[in-house]
């Protein structure tokens, strides 16, 4: 299943459908993808009124489980709400076919969604969940670790072009084989952190597992932050230049190249799903200094696929290159 889940985490335009350990379908997409929900009325009686006689429900749940309606469809009446007008429609490959498109897929649209199909006798209830393909990356700033609350660490992922992690994407991560030993938020308030090769001093050596603090109060206590990005659509690269930069230098470098310095979650990004490498530490927008090595060699990150961090160099330093970002027009 970890195969299988890495690989679509890697392949970039391909829908993947996996099943996760609870039987629950999920999809993968990328933003701006168009996405394809399964779901299927399986007849035991003869196929007598075409698609007419038939009524197919989706909706998404929230963390409660209450539903929000997403599409309604009966006979030839046919209903999208909220956000989702305009840009859902029933697949209908044929009379049995009750999928959901997604177009233009967005950042509020990952979740858990219903299907309900019914046609006379027949009827199936189908529980898609849609995730955003992207990266989770451990993130704390240049005064080091544990110096987040909540807040802050909300904020430092905004500030990097991401958003902070929900429980759903650090699991995933950590099935992905992200190791992980300092602490840092999640969506919901807990503090965690993913494990996968165990030892001492990172919660002891009892097994793999996302070590869980619990909840923490947000205002007054401290760690690191994980944060999401759901991949991106421009350019992520290493800018060639003749000498060495310092930060100031290097934001004007990418400036004048029509683009500007990459932020973290890009360089996350390049690296996990597009297999970016470059073995040159350069700067990124935060004044970190960082290089993405997805072919593991000597003098490069030899033993793993990982985004190296050197650290928060003197911004004065003449020490490094710089990775630039440019939106795609
Ligand atoms: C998604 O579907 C819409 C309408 O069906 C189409 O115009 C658009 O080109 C599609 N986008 C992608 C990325 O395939």
């Amino acid at each position: 299943m970890i195969t299988i889940l890495s690989l679509a985490l890697i392949s970039l335009n391909l829908v993947n459908h996996v099943y996760s350990k609870k039987k629950r379908l999920i999809v993968f997409a990328n933003r701006g993808d168009n996405v394809t929900l399964p779901c299927r009325l399986y007849r035991t009686s003869s196929p007598s009124f075409g698609g007419t006689g038939r009524r197919v429900k989706w909706t998404k749940l929230s963390d409660d489980d209450t539903e929000t309606d997403v599409l309604v469809s009966m006979g030839f009446y046919k209903k999208s709400y909220g956000n989702y007008q305009n840009r859902v429609y029933l697949q209908e490959a044929d009379d049995n076919d009750a999928s959901l498109v997604i177009t233009n897929v967005n950042i509020d649209d990952y979740g858990r969604y219903r299907c309900v199909v019914i046609h006379g006798m027949d009827d199936n209830t189908v529980d898609v969940e849609l995730q955003l393909q992207g990266v989770v990356f451990p993130y704390f700033p240049r005064l080091g670790r544990y110096n987040f609350n909540f807040h802050d660490g909300e904020r430092a992922c905004l500030e990097q072009d991401a958003e902070i992690a929900s429980f759903e994407q650090l699991y995933e991560a950590w099935r992905d084989g992200l190791d992980w030993c300092n602490a840092g938020w999640l969506s919901d308030g807990t503090v965690q952190y993913p494990i996968n090769t165990p030892r001492e001093p990172c919660g002891g050596k009892t097994g793999a597992g996302v070590r869980n603090y619990g909840p923490r109060d947000k205002t007054t206590s401290l760690y690191d932050v994980f944060c999401f990005t759901p991949g991106f659509r421009g350019r992520f690269y290493y800018l060639i230049q003749p000498e060495r930069l310092n930060f100031d230098e290097a934001v004007q470098a990418c400036e004048d190249d029509g683009a500007e310095i990459a932020k973290v979650a890009h360089m996350y990004a390049a690296w996990k799903l597009q297999g970016y490498d470059r073995c040159d530490a350069g700067w990124l927008a935060d004044g970190s200094v960082r290089y993405p090595i997805s072919q593991p060699r000597r003098n490069c990150s030899p033993t793993e696929k990982a985004v190296r961090f050197v650290g928060f160099p003197n911004k004065k330093q003449k020490l490094y290159g710089v990775y630039c970002y440019k939106e795609q027009q």
